[in-house]
């Protein structure tokens, strides 16, 4: 069967290089992909936004099934574009991903059935959410409602950043629209999970875990990133806690969404805070996480294509899903400067030290082709993960295998992985 993965990140080229070791999978194609992607898939010019372009072409080319990555065209409804046209596709509809889609829209979801979670208020003017942070308990979270690509959480020390934090969201619109409405909630401490799922909107199968680290520099200061490494499985993930997780957020989130009419189909991603009250829900993701696939999916036994299908003709509980008894971790190398601004266009070097490895691999983030040799093209550049029995040695040979990448402006982080020793 040919397939087409729409998305062009790291994720997508995880995705793509799952899926083309499947004994059911043909040709697969990748919308817009990039560098990394074009040596194992056929990489398409259509934007990931263009719906109808995107279905044109897989009518077209007889594709069997379009795996969507990203988060904004299912949010934006592609899933119902493909559907109404009659083309197989995995992803959550337009409705089922206003769970990310919306964080005002998930929270309601939680409080209506009792899924933990940090407690909240909403506001929609400015005026309101700065009275009701006068009597508000410090720190405090600030949350644009709609999505601003994993950066719009501003965590505020005392009532003076707090109120910055509303005028900057609500009044000078740093996130565009998604800060028209604005959701405060309480801080939570602990330790962060990221659970990734396969649903077929009834049944819910977790993935291993696996935590990511998102600030820009190392003892997680700095901005906020699009995702600096990750580390798989989460040592603080115990099998109690995945049971405790799974009759108290997973399931029960699966029965709220069906029961509100919009059933989840496609990936969940659980954003866990493991609090000394228990698991409670951060956020939900409509897909898989980025660089949280490129640390799962090369630990995963399973045949991907096999669980996608599953999921889509919703008989997710007759196929199993195993992982190996390892770890990986990924670190990304991005360009000096991520996230606010950096220089690009800068030649790669070492990416042949990848090829053929059964126990490190390089995902391409921001890459392209120019002149005949691969190029640095975005912030975050590669992600280059390592296997290993445990997550020490995951860990050292994940840093010794970046070491064989060279480019102008290379910067990552030098701690990923740090709170392994904390285990
Ligand atoms: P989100 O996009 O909602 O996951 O938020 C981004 C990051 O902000 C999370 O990964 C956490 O590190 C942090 N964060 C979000 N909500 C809270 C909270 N209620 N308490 C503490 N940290 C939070
Ligand atoms: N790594 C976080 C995300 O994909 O949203």
């Amino acid at each position: 069967m040919d397939i087409l993965v729409v998305g062009s990140g790291g994720r997508e080229h995880a995705i793509v290089w799952k899926l083309s070791q499947s004994p059911e999978a043909g040709k697969i194609y990748c919308a817009p992909g990039n560098a990394g992607i074009a040596g194992i898939a056929e990489c398409v010019n259509i934007g990931a936004m263009e719906f109808e372009k995107l279905a044109d072409f897989a009518a077209e080319k007889g594709v069997g099934l379009t795996v969507v990555g990203m988060d904004d065209p299912l949010i934006g409804g592609i899933t119902d574009v493909f559907q109404e046209r009659g083309l197989r596709v995995f992803g959550p509809t337009g409705a089922a991903a206003a769970i990310e889609g919306s964080k005002a829209f998930a929270k309601d979801l939680m409080k209506k059935y009792a899924i933990p979670t940090a407690e909240y208020e909403t506001f929609t003017d400015a005026e309101s959410a700065l009275s009701y942070l006068e009597s508000a308990r410090m720190p405090i979270v600030l949350k644009a409602d709609g999505p601003a690509l994993g950066k719009g959480v501003l965590i505020a020390n005392d009532l003076g950043e707090a109120r910055e934090a509303v005028k900057e969201i609500m009044q000078d619109k740093k996130f565009g629209d998604a800060g028209n409405t604005l959701v405060i909630e309480e801080f939570m401490t602990g330790r962060e999970v990221s659970v990734l799922c396969f649903c077929d909107g009834t049944d819910i199968v977790p993935m291993t875990t696996a935590q990511d680290h998102k600030r820009a520099l190392d003892g997680d200061k700095g901005l906020n990133t699009g995702g600096m490494g990750t580390f798989s499985p989460s040592p603080f993930y115990t099998d109690e806690i995945a049971e405790v997780c799974m009759e108290t957020i997973y399931k029960p989130t699966m029965a709220a969404m069906a029961a509100e009419g919009r059933p989840f189909t496609g990936i969940l991603f659980v954003g866990l805070m493991l609090t000394k009250n228990g698991p409670k829900v951060l956020e939900y993701n409509c897909r898989f996480g980025d660089p949280e696939t490129q640390v799962v999916l090369p630990r995963m036994k399973s045949d991907l294509l096999t669980l996608f299908e599953a999921c889509i003709d919703k008989r997710l509980s007759e196929v199993s899903l195993e992982f190996e008894d390892n770890a990986a971790v990924c670190v990304v190398l991005a360009s000096e400067g991520y996230p606010v601004s950096y220089k690009k266009g800068f030649p790669i070097k070492g990416l042949e030290n990848f090829e053929g490895s059964s126990d490190k691999f390089v995902f391409h983030a921001g890459t392209k082709l120019a002149d005949g040799s691969i190029v640095t093209n975005g912030g975050r550049v590669l992600g280059v993960t390592a296997l290993g029995k445990d997550l020490k040695e995951a860990r050292a040979n994940a840093y010794k295998a970046s070491e064989l990448i060279d480019f102008d402006n290379k910067y990552m982080r030098h701690d990923i992985g740090k709170a392994i020793d904390e285990a």
